[in-house]
């Protein structure tokens, strides 16, 4: 061991797709490919100290989680040290203690899991290389992200990200990819104003609704769909066309409610306000020409998308029109971020 002690940190981003993972296979392997964005100030700051602890027979870690200690989190993360225990053997004979804190309120039904596995990736990576001086690639800490939860994979990197298998060159099912390099410059600077229409604890989570796409009716249209939806994004972001771009975003927003609420059994995360503020984006849309659109993840909070040279106006309608639809008239803005930071 090149490293007996040390202490390492990362803040990462949360991400908003705007083609949904919906639906997996074993281990967070995705039934169709989806594509998302980071964003700059949601973010998950953690920090890892890690000591020999000679005579350490299995996993010894402890996690505290913004002002105390976590139970449940530790519990999550004690299954995801299990996935990944073969990879860094030295988790047998170290000891860790975790700190982690998290950037944008508890909540915002903003997913914390996404930033939270990227920043954990990217420090066991990191400790890794102090104690083995083996240096793991961003593909490696991807697919090492995803083992915690599968938008996690695209958040170890910064500004627009795929992931899944699809009709590109070196796209994945373990890891996502970075496609920034493709990217229209009027999709570089992308705001997004995240509207809190409820803070409750969703009713069905995630991981449920994965589950319910193994035997869905509609699952192998929403693959074709996911697929189809893939080539022309890639096209859209290419040549910075926004109203196709709109056309994406808003058709896979409403599939992924589409899909729950056709699930058997149904359920609806969305609520009347949410339908609310989808119908005034629409109108404000269509009645001043400026291109601004919602996406959605699985909640009822709905994520507003406009470019920087259109935040003015669409801020002043958020204000006066949206904001009285939200709780307590909670938002936050926030935009596409370069990715994760070594802290
Ligand atoms: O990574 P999970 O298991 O929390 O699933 C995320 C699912 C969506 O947020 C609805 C869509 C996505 O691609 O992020």
């Amino acid at each position: 061991y090149l490293s007996k002690s040390g202490l390492v940190g990362y803040s990462s981003p949360s991400n908003i797709a705007i083609i949904k993972y919906w639906g997996k296979t074993g281990v967070q392997i995705p039934l169709n490919p989806s594509l998302s964005f980071s964003l700059k100030h949601s973010v998950t700051e953690t920090s890892v100290s890690y000591v020999l602890n000679p005579g350490q027979k299995d996993l010894c870690f402890n996690f505290y989680f913004e002002e105390g200690k976590s139970k449940k989190f530790e519990q999550k993360m004690e299954v995801f040290f299990n996935r990944v225990i073969d990879k860094f053997l030295w988790l047998h004979h170290y000891k860790l203690k975790i700190e982690s804190k998290n950037t944008f309120p508890h909540s915002s039904g903003i997913a914390s899991s996404a930033s939270s596995y990227a920043a954990m990736a990217l420090c066991l990576a990191k400790i890794h290389q102090q104690i083995t001086g083996i240096k793991l690639s961003m593909e490696e800490i991807s697919n090492i992200a995803r083992l915690g939860s599968g938008s996690a994979c695209r958040s170890v990197f910064g500004a627009w990200n795929t992931w899944g298998k699809f009709d590109m060159e070196n796209s994945s099912n373990l890891n996502a990819l970075n496609i920034s390099q493709y990217v229209h410059p009027s999709f570089a600077d992308i705001k997004d104003t995240i509207l809190i229409v409820s803070k409750d604890k969703k009713e069905v989570s995630s991981t449920t609704g994965h589950q319910l796409m193994e035997s869905h009716p509609y699952k192998t249209g929403r693959i074709q769909q996911a697929n189809e939806h893939m080539l022309k994004l890639m096209e859209v972001l290419k040549n910075g066309d926004w109203n196709s771009f709109i056309e994406v975003a808003e058709t896979e927003a409403l599939s992924l409610h589409g899909l729950m609420m056709s699930s058997s059994p149904g359920y609806t995360l969305l609520l009347p306000n949410s339908l609310q503020i989808v119908q005034r984006i629409r109108k404000f849309r269509e009645q001043n020409k400026i291109p601004v659109c919602f996406t959605i993840d699985a909640g009822p909070n709905i994520h507003v998308l406009y470019s920087a040279s259109n935040k003015k106006q669409v801020r002043e309608f958020i204000q006066k029109e949206l904001l009285p639809y939200c709780e307590n008239k909670s938002f936050i803005n926030d935009e596409l971020g370069s990715g994760p930071t070594e802290i």
